[in-house]
């Protein structure tokens, strides 16, 4: 197994953490991959938002009903958004840039989670798109995609097993 097939084995994503922050280089490395990801006509509309204020985190973790509440107590959120004029393809730009910043994660060591905010409510009237811009000061011609939790592991998950992998989903020149 190359080192690489084992890291995407043992990425899981981690929603508990350790009371511990994470090291500035380490946050650095990872800005950096996510700033080496590649885009569509490399139109490069992403913006990483670093949250490690506890009030701030506290509020984002509000940003919906479900799925969001780990966010209180996780040390550090990177919040991805996008300029969505700069790109017809914007959601995959992004997306991969979030994935990247994982994978990095996962490469320090540190576990990780994707939080969706795009396409999510924070109630009736309010997108949690733009509850999470209102927190951040985000401008309003930028689409909040997720936000990427990231801390010292304080659970343990199982990696992937291959042998169950649903390698019926694989087809080759034909469906
Ligand atoms: C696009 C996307 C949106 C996700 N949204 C959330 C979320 O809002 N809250 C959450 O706890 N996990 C979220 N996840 C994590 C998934 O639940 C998780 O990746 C999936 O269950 C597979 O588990 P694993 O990451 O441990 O392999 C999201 C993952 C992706 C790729």
């Amino acid at each position: 197994m190359t080192t690489f097939e084992a890291l995407i084995k043992n990425r899981r994503s981690i929603r508990k953490y350790l009371d511990k922050a994470v090291e500035t280089e380490k946050v650095d490395a990872i800005l950096r991959t996510a700033l080496m990801s590649p885009a569509s006509k490399r139109a490069n509309g992403w913006e990483f938002i670093v949250v490690n204020q506890r009030d701030t985190l506290v509020k984002l973790a509000s940003c919906r009903e479900f799925g969001s509440k780990f966010v209180a107590d996780a040390p550090l959120a990177i919040v991805v958004a996008y300029d969505a004029e700069k790109s017809d393809v914007w959601y995959e730009d992004a997306s991969i840039a979030a994935i990247i910043i994982q994978l990095a994660a996962a490469d320090l060591e540190l576990g990780s989670c994707w939080v969706q905010v795009h396409n999510r409510t924070y109630n009736e009237t309010t997108t949690s798109e733009a509850y999470v811009r209102n927190a951040l000061q985000i401008p309003d011609n930028k689409h909040v995609l997720c936000m990427i939790t990231l801390g010292y592991k304080d659970e343990e998950r199982k990696p992937y097993d291959e042998e169950k992998l649903a390698y019926d989903k694989i087809h080759y020149n034909q469906y």
